[in-house]
């Protein structure tokens, strides 16, 4: 699929900025003496934006952090801190009626179409709710016509011999089909896809994720697409950020990240990935030096350092900056940083003299 050459970023459709999220963990007698409140750190500080007519890639591996992020822009839970806002504005849920508000310009897919999908009822029922419910009183000639577009803009045709079946007579493919055609019912403005394609056959993950891209362009939506798969974001995002322990490590256009990944644990994932080359493959291999680290009390320092083949003695003990690299992309690494701590993009603006 060919890559869109972006000279000029579009507006911001939904962009967070610091977002974070810490879990209390449940106190054992231990916490009751030291009084102290132990917490999952699954979300740290982490901004990330997302433009319309762009697919935007978070990658990471499992315990990352990845599927708090889209339930936070999903308005699902709240922040511990940080902002999410929303074509510029600052998002605030307050109760079930601004949730339906923001549901309507922000919708999420997840991995296993069939637990979101009822069981006992068709798909004409799940559409037609979803339409109901965000377009307002439809019925008659207008809900037939909606339905069927719907089932039309996912493919999945002619809509009349999909439209009174229960999800269990559907296969994996079509059923995420479906999800994504209720997710189209509301019109939204962004779409956050939390590992849409992992858990169907290595053979109709391209199709999903081909006519997610379609969609992408012709709607101009904006896109999050959450993955394992190091490769697939290659293959299908624009832009690709690399999570690390509930941090963001590196961030940059999907080929040249891909290409030339800066970071030590980027370098991991694709020296580990089964073919950057290629289309999706299968489930992506685990990264098998080292085990990511507990999120109770993370490192201190950079937090992959114990894992790092690079790590030297301040990634021990000093948080890394964020290092600019050029063309929008950045890695918060010590080792592209200068021994007085500057970034290489602190460097680069220094006039030359
Ligand atoms: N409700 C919760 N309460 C406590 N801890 C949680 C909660 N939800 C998530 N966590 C923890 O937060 C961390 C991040 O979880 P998350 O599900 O976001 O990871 P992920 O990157 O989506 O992983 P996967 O690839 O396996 O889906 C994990 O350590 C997880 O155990
Ligand atoms: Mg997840």
């Amino acid at each position: 699929m060919p890559q869109r050459t972006h000279h000029q970023a579009p507006p911001a459709a939904l962009a967070a900025h610091a977002l974070t999220k810490h879990y209390p963990v449940r106190r054992t007698a231990r916490d009751l003496t030291s009084r102290r409140t132990r917490r999952v750190h699954a979300v740290d500080a982490l901004d990330l934006t997302l433009h319309a007519g762009r697919v935007t890639a978070l990658v990471g591996e499992s315990g990352s952090g990845k599927s708090t992020v889209a339930r936070l822009l999903a308005g699902l839970e709240p922040v511990t801190s940080g902002t999410v806002s929303l074509h510029g504005d600052a998002v605030r849920i307050r109760n079930y009626r601004s949730f339906r508000a923001y549901c309507a310009d922000v919708q999420l897919i997840l991995q296993d179409p069939f637990a979101s999908l009822n069981p006992v009822h068709t798909i004409r029922h799940h559409l037609t709710r979803a339409l109901k419910l965000h377009r307002g009183g439809m019925k008659g000639a207008r809900l037939a016509r909606a339905l069927d577009e719907l089932l039309e803009d996912v493919q999945l045709t002619p809509a009349a011999r999909y439209l009174d079946k229960y999800p269990h007579e559907l296969s994996g493919g079509q059923r995420q089909r479906v999800s994504i055609a209720r997710a189209l019912a509301a019109r939204p403005a962004v779409l956050l896809a939390d590992e849409p394609v992992s858990m169907l056959d290595v053979s109709i993950r391209l199709g999903v994720l081909n006519l997610l891209r379609r969609l992408t362009d012709s709607r101009d939506l904006a896109v999050l697409y959450i993955t394992h798969d190091i490769a697939s974001a290659r293959y299908f995002a624009d832009t690709t950020s690399v999570m690390y322990a509930g941090q963001m490590v590196e961030s940059g256009d999907s080929e040249s990240l891909t290409q030339n990944p800066a970071h030590p644990y980027t370098r991991l994932l694709i020296s580990s990935a089964p073919d950057p080359d290629g289309p999706p493959e299968e489930e992506v291999p685990s990264t098998d030096s080292g085990d990511p680290p507990s999120l109770i009390s993370p490192p201190p320092g950079c937090r992959f350092h114990p894992r790092c083949p690079s790590a030297m003695e301040r990634c021990r003990s000093e948080q890394p900056p964020r290092a600019g690299l050029g063309d929008g992309r950045w890695v918060a690494c010590w080792l592209y940083a200068d021994p007085a701590g500057e970034t290489a993009t602190a460097r680069e603006q220094e006039p030359a003299s």
